[in-house]
């Protein structure tokens, strides 16, 4: 478990980009709906399928609305209308940017940059509280503090919670080898800036000048190795995705240098820096976030000191072949 982690620096929130895009679960999503595929839905919809109509649901830590969406797609079918609110410390504007259901997301109530620690909703409010990899990246005393205060006595809890060695987690242990390859061992970034500046340099210059085009002959072939190098460790499809935002990122600046200035295309490289720190960033959130057997046991004795009961927990294992997606984490306000 983390407290609310401290990687803001000059960028915002590393969560802020990933939810300004057209995206709507963190992982597992279904390739069809984008929403989460069955394995997960199939435990959410159970657990909406109770409420009446009415009924005033939280979703914390809720990213684009997964859950919420989920919950309203379950009150849509029983035929009743649930008050769904979504909090997350993210800047989050999901009806702007999720073109799939736009109709369904203006129905929720979103609040961004509003943290799980500190609920801007009155005591004895919400029927159902809810989060799906949400918990467990926040400061856990606080944040079931103030569940327990916006909860009505009854009122029920269903928590998806990452789990060390699950499916999403030992991905993002992978991502993050990934990352750690392009930057720090090949140093990718740093090769493309040096390759820019040494080809402004001799492509520029007033008269041909052969130092300064065996710079950027040198600049070129180092670039080159080192992109090589990355192809050649990730040919498959699956983790090309980083290695192809950066690479063709950089070779895109390297058709178009002739239509900018060097700075242009220097800032161009900077923000693919910090798009690639980023994504490290809620990797690394992901890694810390996910809870061992020990540590879930603790956060079912902290809820019960809270004051909520029937508090259960498990595994949550996709039913095809068993993988272990994470812990699933059950209680209400007694
Ligand atoms: C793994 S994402 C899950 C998002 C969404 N529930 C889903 O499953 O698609 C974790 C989310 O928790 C949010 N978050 C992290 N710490 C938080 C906190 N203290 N309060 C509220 N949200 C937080 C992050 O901004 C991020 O959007």
């Amino acid at each position: 478990m983390n407290g609310p982690a401290d990687n803001e620096a000059n960028n915002g929130w590393h969560w802020d980009r990933y939810w300004q895009a057209d995206r709507l679960s963190a992982c597992l999503a279904d390739t069809a709906t984008g929403n989460y595929a069955q394995a997960i839905r199939t435990g959410w919809a159970a657990f909406f399928e109770p409420f009446p109509d009415g009924a005033r649901l939280l979703d914390i830590g809720t990213g684009n609305g997964a859950v919420p969406l989920i919950a309203r797609e379950t009150a849509v079918q029983a035929g009743r209308r649930f008050e769904i609110h979504g909090v997350d410390r993210a800047d989050i504007d999901p009806a702007r940017f999720v073109h799939a259901t736009p109709g369904a997301l203006a129905d929720i109530h979103f609040h961004g940059r509003t943290s799980a620690e500190s609920l801007p909703f009155p005591d004895r409010h919400f029927d159902g509280l809810t989060g799906q990899y949400a918990l467990e990246y926040t400061d856990p005393a606080s944040s079931v503090r103030e569940l327990a205060r916006v909860a009505k006595p009854g009122a029920r809890l269903r928590f998806v919670l990452h789990a060390e060695g699950a499916t999403p987690v030992a991905g993002a242990a992978r991502g993050l080898a990934e990352i750690a390859f392009l930057t720090e061992e090949l140093r990718i970034l740093d090769k493309a800036r040096v390759l820019m500046r040494a080809a402004f340099a001799f492509e520029q210059a007033n008269a041909f000048d052969t130092r300064l085009e065996d710079e950027a002959r040198k600049a070129r072939e180092q670039y080159l190795a080192a992109a090589r190098a990355a192809d050649a460790r990730y040919p498959g499809a699956g983790s090309k995705a980083l290695f192809s935002e950066i690479l063709d990122g950089v070779r895109a600046a390297w058709d178009h240098r002739r239509n900018f200035t060097l700075d242009y295309i220097l800032t161009g490289l900077d923000r693919i820096d910090q798009e690639t720190r980023a994504h490290a960033a809620r990797l690394e959130d992901m890694r810390r976030a996910a809870l061992s057997r020990e540590e879930l046991a603790a956060l079912a004795t902290l809820l019960r000191e809270k004051g909520f009961g029937g508090v259960r927990t498990g595994e949550l294992r996709a039913p095809e072949d068993a993988r272990l997606l994470g812990w699933e984490l059950q209680a209400a306000l007694t």
